[in-house]
């Protein structure tokens, strides 16, 4: 029996309001604009209210999904999936939390592994979806990382930002969805970015606390490398060439990073989408941000093949070709960007 092929019928997103500049953190540390610009490409950051956590950001991001899509794109959600890491707690899971807040008659579990915890949601829902074991499975990526940023750490602090993106996977016609999804991980790498829970070190001895800690330079290193062969993999994996690629939807972590990935996959400009001035590194949040600022703007068509990547701490990274479907049109009400 052929499986069916799993793809994405509908889009959420969600920033917060509150926008957080470059300039607004040159009072606070020793920093510039100029700085975070030419290192980063990062210009602002949306960074939750005080009261806000991720749960918060995960149900907004639902309700812009329902907005555009309708109640019923969440009718057979079978799973909730929520990619984090930054759960509201350890117990009582985000997806739990979800799945009450929208009455879903479904299981519910988190999943965290890093920034490419999305990707790793979605071959998830995959899975599930081509096993039969589920309809509809709601996947989020959603993080309040400004909560656990060490302020006094100025090569971090200015990195991050927050944000919720959701989709529904389902089974979908051949000629849409999930041409290639790769998933990895290399945990001898754990060191180089590491956030504590209820342990104190790790099996390296490395010193864990309650705040981010990041060897930005080590991890810059490995995500060139690891952008480059996830990239090649996903595509090859596809059937396809990167000619093929309509647009590349890549972590927004670094402008720099996402460059040299282009340029070595040897796509035009304009030909890849960057939020990563707006919303700096969301982690789980940045691609599906991506690709709903992609749609609002007219650069996604149906048939499209877009190549998605990302990498993250643990060390993990993820790929994926997804062949966008006829049935997610751009919203009427682009999601609002507030003025810089
Ligand atoms: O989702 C995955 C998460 N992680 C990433 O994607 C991060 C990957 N790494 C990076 O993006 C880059 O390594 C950073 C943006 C973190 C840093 O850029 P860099 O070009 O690798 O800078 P660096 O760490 O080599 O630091 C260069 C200088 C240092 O000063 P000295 O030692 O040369 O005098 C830093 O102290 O820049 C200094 N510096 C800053 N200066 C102004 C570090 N942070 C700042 C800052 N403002 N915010």
């Amino acid at each position: 029996m052929t499986r069916p092929r799993a793809g994405v019928t509908a889009l959420g997103v969600y920033a917060p309001p509150k926008v957080v500049s470059n300039h607004d953190l040159e009072k606070i540390m020793d920093t510039s604009d100029e700085w975070i610009t030419t290192r980063t490409g990062i210009k602002r950051r949306h960074v939750a209210a005080d009261d806000e956590y991720t749960s918060d950001l995960a149900f907004r991001a639902v309700e812009d999904l329902v907005r555009r899509h309708g109640e019923a794109a969440l009718e057979g959600v079978d799973l909730v999936l929520v990619a984090t890491n930054t759960p509201d707690a350890l117990f009582p899971s985000t997806a739990a939390l979800v799945q009450a807040k929208f009455g879903l008659k479904a299981a519910a579990f988190d999943l965290l592994a890093a920034c490419p915890g999305w990707l790793y949601a979605l071959s998830v829902a995959q899975a599930y979806v081509q096993s039969g074991q589920a309809r509809r499975v709601l996947a989020i990526g959603a993080e309040a990382l400004t909560k656990v940023m060490n302020w006094e750490d100025r090569a971090t602090a200015v990195l991050f930002g927050d944000g919720a993106g959701a989709v529904v996977v389902e089974a979908v016609p051949d000629a849409y969805g999930l041409r290639s999804l790769i998933i990895g991980a290399d945990g001898n790498g754990g060191g180089l970015l590491h956030l504590g829970s209820v342990g104190r070190c790790l099996p390296d001895g490395t010193r864990l606390s309650d705040k981010l800690h990041m060897n930005g330079r080590e991890v810059f290193k490995f995500a060139v490398r690891v952008m480059n062969t996830a990239t090649i993999e996903a595509v090859e994996k596809a059937g396809l060439n990167a000619d093929d690629i309509s647009l590349f939807v890549p972590h927004q972590a670094n402008l720099r990073i996402i460059e040299a990935a282009r340029e070595r996959l040897g796509l035009a400009s304009d030909r890849v989408i960057v939020t990563v001035d707006e919303y700096g590194n969301n982690s789980t949040a940045s691609i599906p941000l991506a690709l709903a600022h992609a749609l609002d703007a007219g650069r996604i068509a149906p048939g499209d093949h877009l190549l998605l990547v990302s990498f993250g701490a643990g060390l993990t990274w993820a790929s994926a070709v997804l062949t966008w479907g006829p049935w997610t049109a751009p919203t009427p009400s682009p999601i609002p960007v507030p003025s810089a």
